[in-house]
Order: C-alpha cells, then structure tokens, then sequence
C-alpha cells in the first residue's frame, strides 16, 4: 500500500529533512527588526525554491511589509490550504542562548535528540513537516493526495499587518476547501492534538506622563508627581484578590466550559504541578477556582509584557522621570469583543489619572477567539489517522496561544481550519535556545503524510 511505502521513504530520508530544516533555519529571518528584511525575503526565496524542486508552482508575492509565499499543485482529493509562518522571534537576551541561534545544530539531550535554533519549533520546523511529507508522497507515488495551496507568511511574529489584505485581493486564489495551520502543539509526547480553540488577543501600549522633562528626584520628589508611581499603581490594580480583570465589562461574552469539553479535557490528566515546575513554580497564580488548563485554554487572562521609565542602566540616577511605559496584553476568548475592551481598558486608566498626568495609547492590534467546528468529517479523519502515528489517541485540546489567521480564513474567506503541530510545551519558543524535537519533525511529518492520505476520502 503506498502510504507504507511514503512513511518508509520518510524514515530513509530524515537525516536530508533535517539538513534541509537546518538550511532554512541558518536565515535569519527576524520580521520585527528592519534589519532583518533582506533575510525575510531570502527566507521567502527558499522556500520558493524548496517548492518548486517539488514540481508546486510557487512565487513569492511582495507585500507592503515581508513577501508571501504561495503555491499550487492539484490532486485527486478535496482541496486544502496550508499555512505556516516563516518569520521567527527576536533572539534577544542573546547573552542567555547556549549556542548561535542561527546555527542549528541536532543535540542529544536527557529527553531526546533536539534540533536547536531560532524558528525551529516557531514555525520553521512545524512547515517542515509539511512539505518534507508533500516530498515524501510525491516521491513516492508521483502526485499528492489532495489539491494543495500553500501559503506562508512572514510577518506572523509581528502582528500580520499585510495579511488581511493580500487574504482580500487573493481570496479567489486561496480559498480552498479547509485550511491547515501547523502552527501549533501536542497535547505531550504520547498524545498528538488537534487544538480546536484559539484565544484572542488584544495589544495595548500605554504612556503615562507627568513633568514635562526628566527631573532631579531630590529637587521635586514629594510634589511632583511620579508617572511610574501613576502606572504601577494602574498595573497593580488590574486584578482582583480573585485573580480577576478589573477593567469593566472584560468578562461579558465568557462563556462557561460545556461538560462535555470539561469532561474531555479531565480526562486528559493534566499534570498541574509538573507543568509548573518545569518553569521552577509551584502554585497556580491565577483567577481562583480554576484548573490552571482553563485558565490557559479557556478563560481571558491580562498580562504585562513590558514596562519601562526612568533609569534602568547598571549603576544608580536619583531621577524623578517624565514618562512611564506598559506594554500590556489580554488573551480573549467566546465573544468578548476585543475593541469593547480596548475602550473599556482606556477609559479604565484615564478614569485613574492623578492631576497633572495625561496618556497616551499605542494600539497593537486585535483579534477575537475562534472555535474551530470538530464536526466537519475533516476532523475525525485527521484524528484517527494522528493516532495510527502516536502511542496515544489524538485529543481535541485548547491552545494558550494566540493564531489570528483562523479567524481571518473565516471571515475573508468563509473557511474552517484544522490547527494541527507538533511542538512541546518545552520548546521554549519566543526565548533563548529554542528546539524542536527530532521526534516532532519525524513523527510529524509522518502523521502529515496519514493526514494527507485520510483527507484524499473525505
Ligand atoms: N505559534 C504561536 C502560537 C501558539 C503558541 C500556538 C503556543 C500554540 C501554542 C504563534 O507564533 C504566536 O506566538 N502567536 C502570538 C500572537 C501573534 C499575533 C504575535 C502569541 O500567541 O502571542
Ligand atoms: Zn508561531
């Protein structure tokens, strides 16, 4: 039977796969710094190429920001479009990586063989799967089993900002069937995922100003007022002793966890206290009452991602400072409406204003939660063909992350997507010394490889 043959023909070829993912990952295509925006393209350009020596048809598709990549090549099933992402996060603390980030190397660790690198587990590694199981099938058989668009973007890291209208002005071209987005993780290494809810997210930077310049903290420390004081109050107050979000309104459009999903999810056995001491905690630090799985899947949550002001240099400045500075965000989930909450949040702080202070928002952008529909037969077929891969039965999980393109396919162009990845919890995407693990790569592009064969019948 050919799928034999493809997943055998996986196996021989993983050790190229692998320097294939290592070639890729060596480009450093940061999408929020500018000075990345030649590795961007060269990124793009790669994977142009990796297509085309496949026999997809495939172009890179400039962009007011980074290039998209997209491709073609029809087959006997249904037709799917596959998404990834290109671009990676910045490498900063580089003091805290163990090695180049941009020098991938396969090590042998206590857990396993690891592939180490910037985009290796976000997002590099997990297209890869796909397109090393497209090779491997095609290969092998001479064509693939479904119609496949490809789509990759590179700009995902840094809040999309081409994307909804390239999805727009290409909608003809890109709609398929349903889309597929690796983009996500397992449930744990025995047990593969398929995340069908996503949370929302909502970017607010806020500036808080008090004197009109930078002063001295001995000279007017008493009168004159503090805007980091101002801001670390506002911050402090953003939850209750609950754990709650205080700002007004923000719990409008939760929904509670239907007992079905609830009962899922218990039966998943979610190991809290591992989960936690993996990153050295002990104790659940959010809304009370909750599972610390709900409070990740599926309950909203703010948090601050930065905050900045006065002198923050080695060595001491006695300075009262002028400005105050948040970067914060909240994670959304049902309907809650992200720009209700966004006014509500800006009213929130102005409301909170001593005299003499004024504020200034930056908006970072907003996408809602989206729930994906497990009805569509796409869904238990991809299921049952994960669990011939993996010790474990595939699961329907959440996802603590947030992947606003699921939202944008059904809006702009009236499609369902199936979120289906390979990373861990461990991964340690966003920060220093990021891997994937061999065994994601393997066995995911193997399960790539069933789910492709699964979809050809649906
Ligand atoms: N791959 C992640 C999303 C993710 C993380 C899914 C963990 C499942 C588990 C994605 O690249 C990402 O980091 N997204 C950002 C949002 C984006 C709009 C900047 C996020 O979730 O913070
Ligand atoms: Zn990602």
């Amino acid at each position: 039977m050919s799928l034999d043959a493809v997943l055998s023909r996986i196996d021989a070829d993983l050790d190229a796969a692998t320097d294939r993912l290592k070639d890729l990952l060596r480009i450093p295509s940061i999408s929020t710094d500018p000075a990345f925006k030649a590795d961007c393209d060269r990124a793009a350009d790669w994977l142009v190429a990796d297509l085309q020596s496949m026999g997809i048809e495939a172009s890179k598709r400039a962009t007011p920001g980074h290039p998209m990549v997209v491709g073609h090549i029809d087959g006997p099933g249904p037709h799917v479009l596959f998404y990834g992402h290109y671009d990676v996060q910045p490498v900063d603390p580089l003091e805290l990586w163990d090695r180049d980030p941009f020098d991938p190397q396969v090590e042998d660790t206590p857990k396993g063989r690891v592939i180490r690198g910037r985009g290796s587990s976000d997002d590099k590694g997990q297209l890869m799967t796909f397109l090393e199981a497209c090779r491997a099938y095609k290969e092998e058989t001479g064509t693939l089993p479904c119609r496949i668009t490809f789509l990759f973007e590179g700009e995902e890291e840094s809040g999309s900002p081409s994307l909804v209208p390239f999805l727009k002005d290409n909608a003809e071209e890109l709609r398929a069937d349903i889309a597929l987005i690796c983009d996500t993780g397992l449930f744990d290494s025995r047990v593969p995922a398929i995340t069908t809810m996503l949370r929302g997210l909502l970017g607010e930077e806020l500036t808080i100003t008090g004197p009109s310049k930078d002063l001295h903290s001995g000279m007017y420390g008493g009168p004159a007022i503090n805007p980091i004081r101002v801001l670390s109050r506002i911050i402090a107050g953003l939850h209750d002793a609950e754990g709650r979000v205080t700002v007004p309104g923000f719990y409008d459009g939760v929904p509670e966890l239907s007992p079905e999903v609830a009962e899922q999810w218990r039966r998943l056995g979610f190991d809290e206290a591992a989960f936690l001491g993996d990153v050295g905690l002990t104790t659940p630090a959010g809304e009370h009452g909750r599972s610390a799985l709900e409070m990740i899947w599926s309950r909203p949550t703010c948090e601050v991602n930065g905050i900045s002001g006065g002198y923050t240099g080695d060595g001491f400045k006695t300075v009262l400072p002028s400005k105050a500075r948040a970067k914060i965000s909240f994670r959304l989930v049902g309907q809650q409406d992200p720009h209700v909450i966004r006014e509500n949040f800006r009213a929130y702080v102005k409301e909170q204003l001593p005299p003499d202070c004024s504020v200034e928002f930056h908006d970072h952008g907003a996408s809602s939660a989206s729930t994906m529909p497990t009805d569509h037969p796409a869904f238990e077929a991809a299921r049952h063909a994960m669990t011939d891969e993996w010790p474990d039965p595939a699961a329907y999980i959440g996802s603590g992350g947030s992947i606003p393109i699921a939202g944008h396919f059904q809006d702009i162009l009236g499609m369902d997507s199936m979120l289906i990845g390979f990373g861990k919890d461990d991964d340690q995407i966003h920060s220093p010394n990021e891997k994937y693990d061999l065994e994601s790569f393997h066995k995911g592009t193997r399960s790539w490889a069933r789910i492709l064969e699964a979809l050809k019948v649906t």
